[in-house]
């Protein structure tokens, strides 16, 4: 690693879904600003994020996004040591609009330019309220798009143990909250309404694997919940909103401590972290909390503004591509399927 001996500011950007995101990091790990622009609201009544509309929304509040980050630094883009942003894996039409964005800053003000990974973003996460983490640690990396365990051999270098087959976790959560007439996002409502639930109540599947057990599946659990409710309906009975949040939510859990704690013992590691939109959820936390205490593990979770998209995490990993001397040009293109340890 090059030896860096002044403060590395970097103006971060990050546009891959429904979330137009700009902050200010420091040295990776001190967020100067963080401002993120939801469009939650406006996808909210399709059930679901719309590619067209979050890009045209996205370049609607780009600029304002970013002016406002430098401000609330108290800085301006001359201030800045490096522009980041979010090059892949994400909707195409929304990573355009990011990219662009930051070739054109960082341009402008002949800035270096750090392309970064959307999920190596959401691991970095964890390096901003942790000023002690760092690699080797095992990393469950969970969201709307993402079901994957990771391990961070070093900063920028990953193996994945294992990812999903099907759906993602946070997918899950949204189809089955849809499903049951919670509505969208459906993470942050099942974790509620699961609280007058019982997790019990329902006995819903835990897929394993058969080839490799750090894997996940969630698309039959989704189907065993649609079942039940079809099988309700026919029946011509009611059921327990919160009762099926419930027990859906706790089989996603199990299923997610489990290959956790498994790859944990496997590996010996002695640190365990998790990041990504489901982390945020308040049953994930506690199991995990629970397992990693039983485990003799330190467990690290960002809070919950760091864990759903957004830019502060583009920045705290664009510290460690840039002091690794990780460069884009000025053709640096948004790659939708981009792979985590993939430099393109
Ligand atoms: O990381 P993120 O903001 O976007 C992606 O990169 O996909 O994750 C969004 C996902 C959505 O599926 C949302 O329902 C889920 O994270 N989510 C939650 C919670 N908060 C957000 N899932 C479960 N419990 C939560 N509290
Ligand atoms: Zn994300």
């Amino acid at each position: 690693m090059n030896q860096i001996n002044e403060d590395v500011i970097i103006l971060a950007i990050e546009s891959s879904c429904d979330e137009t995101a700009a902050a200010v990091v420091k040295n990776g790990r001190e967020v100067l600003s963080n401002v993120i622009y939801s469009q939650i609201d406006l996808h909210t009544v399709y059930g679901g994020v719309v590619p067209e509309i979050a890009s045209r929304k996205h370049i609607e509040k780009i600029n304002q996004v970013v002016d406002q980050a430098l401000k609330n630094a108290n800085m301006t883009l001359q201030d800045v040591t490096a522009v980041a942003v979010t090059y892949g894996p994400g909707l195409v039409g929304a990573l355009l609009v990011g990219v662009s964005a930051a070739k054109a800053l960082a341009f402008a003000a002949q800035k270096p330019l750090v392309g970064v990974h959307h999920i190596e973003g959401h691991i970095s996460a964890n390096y901003i309220e942790n000023s002690e983490l760092e690699p080797p640690f095992l990393c469950l990396v969970v969201s709307g798009g993402h079901s994957h365990l990771v391990m961070v051999k070093d900063y920028g270098e990953y193996e994945i143990l294992g990812k999903t087959r099907d759906d993602a976790a946070g997918e899950a959560f949204d189809k089955v909250a849809r499903a049951i007439g919670l509505g969208y996002p459906g993470g942050p409502k099942i974790d509620k309404v699961s609280r007058e639930g019982n997790p019990d109540a329902i006995r819903f599947p835990r897929a394993k694997v058969e080839d490799n057990v750090y894997d996940f599946s969630f698309s039959g659990l989704k189907s065993a919940v649609l079942n039940y409710l079809n099988g309700c309906q026919m029946k011509g009975e009611s059921f327990s909103q919160a009762d099926v949040a419930a027990s859906f939510q706790k089989a996603v859990v199990d299923v997610l401590v489990d290959h956790s704690m498994q790859g944990v013992k496997t590996y010996g590691m002695k640190k365990f972290a998790v990041a990504g939109g489901v982390a945020s959820n308040s049953h994930l936390r506690e199991a995990l909390t629970e397992a990693c205490r039983k485990n003799k593990v330190t467990f690290y979770h960002p809070s919950p503004v760091y864990c759903t998209d957004n830019a502060a995490m583009i920045g705290a990993a664009a510290y460690y591509e840039y002091i690794k001397g990780v460069r884009h040009g000025w053709d640096l293109n948004a790659v939708p399927s981009l792979r985590l340890g993939e430099r393109i």
